[in-house]
């Protein structure tokens, strides 16, 4: 496989829409290491395959607790309240402050195709709610207000 590379705001395909994986082969599980890889090299906590423009709901989390693969993920529940700053590997040198839920839980199948659910709070469901926000083409910055966000915009492209 290709090295992949991150892709950075404002590259297009970052705002596209993933689409759910129907088969799972060697070819996504190849690419789930090397999105995790990738992460660890730039020292993130999460990935989606659309930051490395590939446009299919799979995910990498590491929080420190081990690296969780993540295949269409699906939130099934949310509780609570959480704000806190967030970066971003495709936004660099941005951070927002962002609203999630405290707890979501969630159905994924993992890479031998086995559908399991997860629940999350504080930081995993934080990063779980970022990175499932790559897969529906939101970033960070759409979070803030229309004028911050045109600056950000104007600095980057
Ligand atoms: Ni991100």
């Amino acid at each position: 496989m290709n090295h992949l590379i991150i892709k950075k705001f404002p590259n297009s395909c970052l705002r596209k829409k993933a689409e759910k994986v129907k088969k799972i082969s060697y070819a996504e599980k190849e690419l789930l290491s090397e999105m995790a890889k990738i992460m660890y090299l730039n020292e993130g906590v999460g990935l989606a395959a659309t930051q490395v423009g590939i446009n299919f709901q799979l995910v990498v989390i590491d929080i420190g607790q081990g690296l969780i693969k993540l295949i269409n993920p699906e939130i099934i529940s949310r509780e609570g309240k959480q704000t806190s700053e967030e970066g971003c590997l495709s936004v660099p040198g941005t951070v927002v402050k962002v609203k999630r839920a405290e707890k979501v839980n969630l159905n994924f199948l993992d890479e031998n195709g086995n559908a399991s659910r997860l629940r999350t709070e504080g930081l995993l469901a934080r990063v779980v709610q970022h990175e499932m926000d790559h897969l529906s083409g939101k970033l960070i910055i759409d979070y803030l207000n229309p004028i911050k966000k045109l600056l950000i915009k104007r600095k980057k492209s």
